[in-house]
């Protein structure tokens, strides 16, 4: 599928859709498609009377044209009422255009500009098209959905914005394959797979790359005992992946993002029982997949930005050899960790990949993780948590959010509570109450932080969906990759 900014104007474009947008409360025709409603003989007005349509948001409403008509249908879409138009407005108009035009060969969407600028809206409006059409058949001996034969895609009345549709194609892609390594099952996505993708993306994009194997892991600093605890039951080896982008000029900040990677879940020897959700722990690589899909991304765009992604990739499994609940393990800072719930196994490799991320002398450290249930029974499934250290970075990463119509909520980094962690016999507990779950992750893993700018975003909820909506389908949805691509482009 190509999509591309045309410089045909509305009433001139001839191909199988074409699906124009309506302000709510606007449907009374004027200017171009009060011209286009004469055109095709008065098929748009009577598609409005017909169907009530009003231009709610992402609604819509279609007909054949008929007649000798250039166009074969006609496809009408809502955006809202003009006072509540946000970039969001025109990601959901676009996903519902997307779901529509399926069996068309060639679309052309003509929406509203509103007061946004013609770059940010081709770049909404292309990402919104790539990633509501993305459906994962991998799996599948026979793809599900044959029905796709969208061939081209003109965005009317964005002529010039080949850059922004261009970037946004790319970034896209980053989130796609952030959604194909969150659906991908644990038996074909493990450590191994994960650190060959990261790999691949070095050699195709340019990365310097550095894989760390057990060994390598056992030896940095006093030894990753936290991480390699988790890991220590599995047949597959860990794999520590720390891939760098560096710009070609000098770099005006150098940041490092850490995602959680268990790219299978099982609880350890706290065996998460059925009905808890076990057979859906593939997605606990979500963090990880986002940062790989962020890498993807960034390597293309070049910003002046130094990077680093760092996936402290395993599986939490059970065996001869598990950790048992109550095992003190030994970070590489030399902090000690009671592990009364093997459960809480996400914050113990994070422990290790933070220390080892602070190494880097970088400006800001991001982490992201499917870390908690607790952060879902707060937030429900479409807002992620974010916690941190320094005010300016999480303002930062607010506005990369709301740009990427991706959402997220401040929760505080309530010092009390950590409390709760205090350990009889080593320096804390990896779980404590149940009260504030999410809350005393944060803080367990603010220990392994000395002095650099850091937020944690637990992402437990939003990286999978159970039904499509928006620009997601069902499945793995490569939250949060725009938005970490919008802040480190600053
Ligand atoms: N990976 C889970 C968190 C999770 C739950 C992610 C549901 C996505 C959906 C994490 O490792 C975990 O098991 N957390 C425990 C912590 C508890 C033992 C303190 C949880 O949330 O129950
Ligand atoms: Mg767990
Ligand atoms: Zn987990």
């Amino acid at each position: 599928m190509q999509i591309k900014a045309t410089d045909t104007p509305l009433l001139d474009w001839t191909g199988d859709l074409l699906a124009v947008g309506i302000l709510e409360g606007e449907t009374e025709l004027s200017g171009d498609l009060a011209q286009l409603d004469e055109k095709l003989s008065g098929t748009i007005s009577e598609l409005i009377a017909d169907e009530k349509f009003e231009g709610k948001s992402a609604t819509t409403a279609i007909s054949r044209v008929g007649g000798k008509n250039p166009i074969r249908k006609i496809a009408l879409v809502g955006l809202g009422k003009s006072e509540d138009l946000k970039l969001d407005s025109w990601r959901a108009a676009t996903a519902a255009i997307a779901r529509m035009a399926k069996k068309s060969k060639t679309l052309g969407i003509s929406l509203p500009l509103g007061s946004e600028s013609p770059e940010s809206l081709a770049q909404v409006i292309t990402e919104a098209m790539i990633l509501a059409l993305h459906q994962d058949n991998r799996f599948k001996s026979e793809p599900e959905d044959k029905e796709l034969k969208l061939e081209t895609v003109d965005l009317i009345g964005l002529a010039g914005q080949d850059k922004a549709i261009a970037n946004a194609s790319i970034v896209a892609d980053g989130v796609i394959l952030a959604r194909e390594l969150v659906n991908a099952p644990a038996n074909e996505l493990t450590p191994i797979t994960m650190a060959e993708t990261a790999q691949q993306l070095a050699s195709d994009y340019n990365l310097e790359i550095k894989i760390l194997e057990q060994s390598d892991c056992e030896q940095f600093e006093q030894g990753m005992g936290a991480y390699l605890g988790v890991g220590q039951a599995s047949d597959i080896p860990p794999k520590f992946i720390h891939l760098t982008y560096k710009p070609a000029g000098t770099a005006k900040r150098k940041v490092a993002i850490v995602g959680k990677s268990l790219t299978f879940d099982s609880g350890g020897l706290n065996l998460k029982p059925s009905g808890s959700g076990i057979e859906t722990m593939k997605m606990d690589m979500g963090g990880g997949a986002a940062t790989l899909g962020a890498a993807k991304a960034i390597a293309q765009l070049k910003p002046d930005v130094e990077v680093h992604f760092i996936c402290a990739a395993t599986e939490n499994m059970i065996s001869g050899r598990a950790m048992h609940p109550g095992d003190i393990l030994k970070a590489a800072n030399g902090k000690t960790i009671e592990v009364n719930n093997t459960d809480a196994e996400g914050r113990l490799t994070l422990a290790d990949a933070l220390i080892y991320a602070e190494k880097l002398e970088v400006d800001a450290i991001v982490d992201l993780a499917t870390l908690t249930g607790a952060c879902i029974v707060a937030l429900g499934n479409d807002i992620a948590g974010l916690w941190s250290t320094d005010n300016a970075l999480a303002e930062e990463m607010k506005t990369a959010a709301e740009l990427a119509g991706e959402k997220f909520w401040q929760l505080p980094m309530e010092e009390k509570y950590f409390e709760g962690l205090k350990s009889e016999i080593a320096d804390m507990k990896n779980t404590g109450p149940r009260a504030g779950g999410s809350i005393t992750a944060a803080l367990f893993l603010k220990q392994f932080i000395k002095d650099t700018p850091w937020m944690h975003l637990d992402v437990a909820g939003p990286v999978w969906a159970d039904s499509p909506s928006g620009v997601n389908n069902k499945g793995a949805t490569g939250f949060p990759v725009r938005t970490l691509v919008n802040w480190v482009e600053g």
